[in-house]
């Protein structure tokens, strides 16, 4: 029978260029959806799908990841003292109890695969996830996490999230090959150009992967970029093991480009009650 996934890799390094002056003094993961921070989003799907410790590959000016899961002694007393009980209750239930929090540094920008070495202390022996927080996920039943931890449970091995994209993207994704009629993945290339492009079903910010992806890790070079690539250590691991794609039924927003974020902002907001009818209002006008 599979193993139970109990933890979740956040590689939280990257410095957010592109939505500079913004991410200069705070961490890109930080940017709230309506009034929730994107890796607050990340947590919370995690903890959907059963994990109960979350590793958090961090950088230089992110300590607002640590402060945010951190207790706030003094915040929850005024809020008690104001009677303010409903943000009281969000800001405790931020983090439930039992759920440990482990953060490491990366120390320099050397790559998504090097990102998740740099969590195997903290993950050990087991199969974990690996969970973009950019990559915004909706889904209306399962999470997106919680959907290939439900696929590894019936198939083992390892699950990555896919989506189809348009050919002209290929360039910006890890792209996968799928063994014919079937969902185990042949090979996979990051970021090709579209006509060495072998598909374009594209990888996803979201993996489950088996410890074995460390071995592999710790002996690849420069890939992609001149990084050392996640896609270049699952290449390997599917010589040696199943590696899955998963069609997620989900809708997902790329939170790391301004119009992905601005078009989760409005579809998060017309999701919520309070909101929808004066922005639906606003947005009449605007058009
Ligand atoms: C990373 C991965 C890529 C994947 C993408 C998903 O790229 O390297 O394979 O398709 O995330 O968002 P990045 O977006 O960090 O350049």
């Amino acid at each position: 029978m599979a193993q139970k996934v109990r933890t979740a890799v956040f590689p939280v390094a990257g410095r957010g260029t592109r939505f500079l002056p913004a991410t200069k003094a705070m961490p890109k993961e930080m940017l709230p959806v309506v009034d929730k921070p994107l890796v607050q989003y990340a947590v919370e799907e995690a903890l959907e799908a059963g994990v109960n410790r979350l590793v958090f590959v961090t950088g230089s000016s992110k300590r607002a990841i640590e402060d945010h899961f951190d207790r706030d002694p003094e915040l929850e007393r005024a809020l008690e003292q104001s009677g303010k009980n409903d943000l009281l209750d969000l800001v405790r239930a931020i983090l439930p109890a039992g759920v440990s929090c482990v953060y490491i540094r990366q120390g320099e920008p050397l790559g998504l695969g090097h990102a998740v070495l740099c969590a195997r202390p903290a993950v050990g022996d087991e199969p974990f996830y690996v969970h973009l927080p950019d990559d915004l996920i909706r889904c209306t039943e399962q999470g997106c996490l919680a959907q290939l931890g439900a696929y590894h449970a019936e198939h083992g091995g390892s699950v990555l999230a896919v989506q189809e994209v348009p050919r002209s993207r290929t360039r910006d994704y890890g792209i996968v090959a799928l063994a014919e009629g079937g969902t185990a993945i042949s090979r996979i290339v990051e970021k090709p150009l579209p006509e060495e492009a072998p598909s374009n079903l594209a990888v996803v910010g979201r993996y489950l992967l088996t410890p074995e992806i460390f071995d592999l890790l710790e002996h690849i070079g420069q890939g992609a970029g001149g990084e050392i690539q996640l896609t270049d250590g699952i290449a390997q691991l599917l010589e040696r093991q199943p590696v899955h794609a998963l069609a997620f039924r989900g809708r997902r927003y790329d939170c790391g480009s301004k119009l992905g974020y601005i078009q989760a902002t409005l579809d998060y907001a017309m999701a919520d009650e309070a909101l929808a009818e004066p922005l639906k209002v606003h947005l009449r006008g605007l058009l």
